[in-house]
């Protein structure tokens, strides 16, 4: 009775709510909605970036089925990509949006786990949060690893050659690994229908499932606060509702991040180089994408140190090692306040910066 009420007069409107809201429970979910709110303080503003990176993986489901309807996996693939960017009618600008918003998204992820980190938002009772995060960097990475190879021109198919390359050298189970990603012992057509399979059908599905989870849990329990924040007392804490105050401000975030996407995308559309052959000897220079510079460049170092595939086998060792701290960090910085352990994830945190800045510009200087 008092539901109808706030309803307002019985209209045709409020009676079709009533009829959604007795099937779907929809007063219920805005009624829990309604009491959501976000911490507002000086560090407010990196609570941004995890809906900006969900905006940039919006647009990649978006672009990506649009794609779908002319790319074509197989012998025609680099035909088709060539045909969508300088034949089909605004074709450059689709592609041009989902490469942009590849690395922007991966850019905006990279900022939101590092900001994440720094409030010591993996702290409990939010664990499963940093690890479902930790996930989608790895499927997202692997989006990117599976998608660069679709044009198959000169470029991706050197850089995926050298990647399953890498991955052969792993002992045991490397050179199976390889084999069926790459459906034989060399990079082709077959190569191109495995990573295609894996980008438009595989890892979407496994994202969809492991950002339910993530955006579930922070429905659950909120944002956190800054340590800083939390030893203050709870009345001089300030906070802001989520509907409408908090969702205002992010979707004027999105909107900046949309226009930033396409200002890009129209001052630097992505070309295509020449098709892929084979035969020929791998173009100078050749280097991996950005985000995959510092795991390149690591490799490189310790190949030169020690050259074969032990060096490659102790590198990567070394590196799924660095991935496994960092998904333990919430096991490590677990006591809730300050201390040893609240010092070791700063370091872990500052470190991990640091080296991939370093090794990313070494890698770049090296070229
Ligand atoms: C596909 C990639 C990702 C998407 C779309 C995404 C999306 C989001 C969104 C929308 C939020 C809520 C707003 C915010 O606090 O920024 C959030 C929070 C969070 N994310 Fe992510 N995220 C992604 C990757 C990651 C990664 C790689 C990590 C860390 C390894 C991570 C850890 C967290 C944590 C711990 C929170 C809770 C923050 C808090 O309580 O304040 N996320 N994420």
């Amino acid at each position: 009775m008092a539901k109808s009420k706030s309803l307002g007069p019985d209209t045709m409107g409020t009676r079709f709510y009533k009829w959604l809201d007795e099937r779907l429970a929809l007063s219920t979910m805005a009624g829990f909605l309604s009491k959501k709110t976000v911490p507002q303080h000086k560090h407010s503003h990196w609570y941004y970036w995890g809906g900006i990176t969900l905006t940039f993986l919006i647009v990649q489901f978006i672009t990506g089925i649009l794609l779908l309807i002319y790319y074509k996996p197989g012998p025609d693939a680099f035909e088709s990509v060539r045909f969508i960017t300088y034949e089909l009618e605004f074709g450059w600008f689709i592609r041009g949006l989902h490469h942009w918003s590849a690395n922007l998204m991966l850019l905006a992820l990279f900022i939101h786990m590092f900001s994440v980190f720094f409030m010591r938002a993996y702290r409990r009772p939010r664990e499963f949060g940093w690890w479902t995060g930790v996930l989608l960097l790895l499927i997202t990475l692997g989006f990117a690893f599976s998608g660069y190879l679709l044009p198959f021109d000169e470029l991706s198919y050197f850089a995926t050659k050298i990647g399953l390359d890498v991955a052969e050298s792993l002992p045991l189970i490397g050179p199976a690994l390889a084999a069926i990603a790459r459906g034989g012992t060399d990079v082709t057509y077959l190569t191109i229908q495995r990573f295609f399979t894996l980008h438009i059908i595989v890892l979407p599905l496994i994202i969809l499932g492991i950002l339910t989870i993530h955006l579930v849990l922070i429905l659950k329990h909120g944002n956190a606060s800054p340590p800083s924040e939390e030893a203050k007392p709870k009345n001089k804490r300030k906070e802001i509702k989520f509907f409408w105050d908090f969702f205002v401000k992010d979707i004027t975030m999105w909107l900046l991040a949309l226009n930033f996407l396409i200002l890009v995308t129209i001052l630097f559309p992505p070309q295509l180089g020449s098709p892929a052959d084979p035969l020929a000897p791998a173009p100078e220079g050749i280097h991996p994408e950005w985000y995959f510079m510092s795991q390149y460049q690591f490799l490189k170092i310790f190949g030169n140190i020690l050259p074969g595939a032990i060096g490659e086998f102790i590198s990567i060792g070394l590196m799924a090692c660095a991935l496994l701290l960092w998904a333990i960090v919430p096991l490590i910085d677990n006591t809730g306040k300050a201390g040893k352990r609240a010092k070791a994830a700063t370091y872990i945190g500052l470190l991990s910066i640091v080296i991939l800045v370093v090794l990313t510009a070494w890698a770049y200087l090296a070229i």
